[in-house]
């Protein structure tokens, strides 16, 4: 597929974290109606489909990750009616819905794990994976994602149950086929009612290896408890036998045909950044995350051309899917800032999602800035692996309280997980003043992070987000264009080239990521026509051989044909 005809090839993506985006009933908690009563922010801002986090009722033991019911819609979020609404005030405005499909797990106050544990013999048993320990532990020594064994003992059957995550988080069973046509009913469901996909959480882990080999990570104990933190070959021979196995193509060929029966083209995309899950290119996933774009501690030219190198020559003809941030990191203008610069390396970080080959995800909150939460109060977390890790560090490190609040602070997924800033009142406007919301809203939202000041003000992130949404929207070769870096030694400027030979289109985009000026030998002849220049000041770029850039620029223009 090398041209851009399908919607989720052209759409700008957007997550919403609903516990976080607006509360509609007062209560310091997202739901629907408050998402409906702001989709038009994202209209205006130029979304062209919503990834929605999951919205299922859930005990909340993993933020909404552990469903127990996944056909519903949480109670604190509304009503099935209020789903609906929402879906069709949305498609009103044309934006798509793409929803966050579980597969690997479901909460343990699901009812169907409240049968399989009642009984060895109960016809749900296998719909989850139990086995007999050895030797009075556990079946073998896998460790959950969070930390700590993959297995749990329950004493009623004195069988053990297999979680990737949480143990709160059993994983389901696919290769019981009553299971696997449950869940398929499901996204049936969700189809029939009419929305536009699936993002697929964590599918990497949808099956093990069935013989439960041992892994032969080393790791020391506290390694075992905290495996996030692994760098990513300790990770993969850690997961050797957890995830990737064999039947998750096979399963994803299914869904592909289930998902396909529907009109409209619907799409799935998948948590992980294995291209293998696009299949031959038509019989698996549509999309698949660019995940080691972001895998950098700083975003520096030399690691994005290394990415679209090496990530486009994998993908082959399959289509190119970059975020820079989701509800499992940091914020964007935390994570990729320098502390001095932020708000031009923001814009330019957007520039680079607009223009980069592929589907652009945002991140809600993005637009304005956003930035960590800074936590301070352990009542005040609300992710249970960071609580879990503070009582390690208390107890098995030893550390003292304070010192391990402040290192959980420093890594919770929380961080990003606050409220959406709708404007500088009490409360950023997300709940009335005087509710208490779920996370708190960080005090920024006072200081002009907010979307109601920065709508006023031509200047801001926001205009400047909306301003390259509807460049990228308008201009042929940033939808569909192939990508060819220049100037591939340039230190600070990231120059490339994007050609599209259906309209014949060719935009040259140079970000400068240095905080001085810089040039870039981009080597072209002939002239340009200038689409945006954030430094302003110019239409015509009258000699292209190198190229002057202003601190932080973000330049793009349209060459003469
Ligand atoms: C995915 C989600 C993460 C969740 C995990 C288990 O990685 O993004 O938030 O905790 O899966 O469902």
């Amino acid at each position: 597929m090398t041209t851009a005809t399908k919607w989720w090839q052209s759409a700008v993506f957007y997550q919403i974290y609903p516990r976080s985006f607006a509360d509609g009933n007062g209560d310091g908690i997202g739901d629907f109606p408050g998402i409906t009563a702001r989709l038009d922010h994202l209209r205006d801002l130029g979304i062209g489909a919503i990834w929605l986090s999951p919205h299922f009722p859930s005990p909340f033991v993993d933020c909404g990750y552990d469903i127990s019911d996944f056909d519903g819609v949480a109670p604190e979020y509304g009503t099935m009616a209020d789903f609906h609404h929402f879906l069709r005030e949305a498609h009103a405005r044309g934006i798509r819905v793409v929803l966050d499909l579980v597969l690997n797990h479901s909460s343990d106050q699901h009812p169907w794990f409240g049968e399989s544990r009642a009984s060895r013999d109960n016809p749900k048993r296998d719909w989850y994976v139990w086995r007999d320990g050895q030797g009075g532990g556990p079946p073998n020594n896998w460790i959950s994602v969070f930390g700590g064994p993959a297995w749990t003992l329950d004493p009623r059957t004195g069988q053990y149950y297999y979680h990737a995550f949480l143990k709160e988080q059993p994983d389901l069973n696919w290769r019981h086929p009553a299971l696997k046509q449950a869940m398929f009913e499901m996204v049936r469901f969700w189809l029939g009612l009419g929305v536009d996909g699936f993002r697929l959480d964590a599918i990497g882990a949808a099956f093990e290896h069935p013989d439960l080999p041992p892994h032969r990570a080393r790791l020391t104990p506290l390694q075992q408890l905290n495996p996030l933190a692994l760098s990513p070959d300790e990770w993969r021979s850690l997961m050797e036998y957890q995830q990737h196995q064999s039947g998750v193509h096979e399963l994803m060929k299914e869904l592909r045909r289930l998902v396909d029966v529907y009109p409209g083209d619907r799409v799935l995309i998948g948590e992980d950044d294995d291209v293998a899950f696009h299949g031959n290119g038509d019989d698996e996933l549509h999309l698949v995350f660019n995940f080691p774009l972001m895998r950098a501690e700083r975003l520096t030219p030399a690691h994005i051309r290394a990415n679209q190198a090496a990530r486009l020559a994998a993908l082959g003809p399959n289509w190119p899917c970059n975020t820079l941030g989701n509800h499992d990191g940091r914020r964007l203008w935390s994570r990729f800032g320098d502390g001095l610069h932020d708000a031009a390396l923001s814009r330019l970080h957007l520039a680079l999602m607009a223009t980069l080959r592929g589907t652009p995800v945002l991140y809600n909150g993005e637009e304005i800035g956003m930035t960590d939460l800074e936590l301070t109060d352990l009542a005040q977390f609300r992710d249970t692996a960071a609580l879990a890790r503070y009582r390690l560090l208390t107890t098995l490190e030893g550390l003292p309280p304070a010192q391990a609040l402040a290192s959980v602070a420093a890594t919770t997924r929380d961080r990003c997980r606050g409220p959406l800033q709708w404007s500088d009142e009490a409360n950023g406007g997300f709940c009335p003043p005087g509710v208490a919301p779920w996370l708190p809203v960080n005090a920024d939202h006072a200081g002009g992070v907010n979307v109601a000041d920065q709508d006023r003000d031509p200047g801001s992130l926001l205009n400047f987000y909306r301003r390259v949404l509807a460049l990228r929207k308008a201009t042929p070769a940033l939808l569909a264009g192939d990508y060819r870096a220049l100037d591939e030694d340039n230190e600070d400027v990231l120059a490339f080239l994007r050609h599209d030979a259906a309209s014949g289109q060719t935009c040259l985009v140079a970000l400068n990521f240095a905080a001085a000026p810089r040039r870039a030998a981009v080597g072209l002849a002939g002239s340009a026509r200038v689409l945006l220049a954030s430094a302003g000041g110019r239409a015509e770029l009258g000699s292209l051989d190198a190229l002057a850039l202003a601190p932080h620029e973000v330049l793009i223009a349209e060459l003469a044909a």
